[in-house]
């Protein structure tokens, strides 16, 4: 049995699961023009590709389409950055795998990942299960947004907080309470001029019904407004709002014949100091 095995996780935690199964299943089996390539997503989850199809083939398009795009967006705001920003911190990272898709390529990034303990220790082990070798430029920051201060833990692992830093935080708002929202994007904003966060929320409107329709593996915490979280993020210093449109996300999905979706409930937007 893989050592990784033995660490006991959260439903939380495997939500981390889910996401990378659905990157997973977007590289292996969705029609060209892929939105997002994640080469690592099967090899990271201990799933078959059959067992990833399947658990896909449940899911419906607009849900389905979630975690490739917010990648997508993040990373293609990441792109744009890179030469002004040189530190990446992934917050609520699962099984992100930027830094191991990078690799070489990652020159002067400095990649923060930054996730609850129990969590972050499972990554670790599947990755040297899997004999990976992640950059030297990874950093892993132990953290639980809840109970932990976001400074100290980066501080703690080399990270210049005067200098600009661009920042993801992908489908981690929901399991979050709105304290601990509004703390981890107070030190968000406070980062020096240039700085930019990439955040996903799940809207009011996305609350299951108390009876009927699909559950979500856990129950989310926080259901937040576009409107809510701009204001939020206005307040937590910083400049510009920037969402993901329905017009733009919509772009992506024009012509498919894989049953893909733009996501309804699940929006991406991004925020400038
Ligand atoms: C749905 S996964 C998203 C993972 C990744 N961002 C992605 O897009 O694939 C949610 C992640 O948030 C992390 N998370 C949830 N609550 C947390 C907390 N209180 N502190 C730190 N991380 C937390 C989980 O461990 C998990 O890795």
């Amino acid at each position: 049995m893989p050592v990784e095995s033995q660490i006991a996780l959260s439903g939380v935690h495997k939500t981390a699961f889910m996401a990378a199964t659905l990157r997973a299943g977007h590289y292996l089996h969705a029609d060209e023009p892929k939105i997002f390539e994640d080469a690592y997503a099967h090899r990271l989850l201990e799933m078959t590709d059959d067992e990833i199809k399947a658990f896909n083939a449940k899911i419906p398009g607009h849900l389905l389409s979630t975690c490739p795009l917010r990648s997508r967006f993040a990373e293609d705001r990441l792109a744009a950055a890179v030469g002004r920003v040189n530190q990446y911190v992934v917050l609520g990272a699962g099984l992100d795998s930027y830094a191991l898709r990078k690799g070489d390529e990652l020159g002067s990034m400095i990649v923060f990942e930054v996730d609850d303990p129990p969590f972050q220790a499972w990554k670790r082990k599947r990755i040297e299960t899997l004999g990976l070798n992640a950059p030297m430029q990874v950093r892993y920051v132990p953290c639980d947004f809840e109970t932990m201060s976001i400074e100290d833990a980066l501080a703690s692992q080399g990270f210049i907080a005067d200098k600009p830093c661009f920042i993801s935080w992908l489908g981690v708002t929901q399991y979050l309470t709105l304290d601990a929202i509004r703390e981890t994007l107070r030190w968000a904003g406070a980062r020096p001029a240039g700085s930019q966060i990439v955040l996903t929320i799940v809207e009011p409107e996305g609350r299951p019904a108390q009876t009927t329709g699909p559950r979500n593996i856990v129950d989310f915490t926080s259901y937040i407004s576009m409107e809510d979280m701009t204001k939020i993020l206005h307040d937590a210093g910083f400049s510009r709002v920037e969402p993901l449109t329905q017009a733009a996300a919509d772009e992506f999905f024009k012509g498919r014949t894989d049953g893909l979706a733009t996501p309804d409930f699940n929006r991406a937007l991004a925020a400038i100091v």
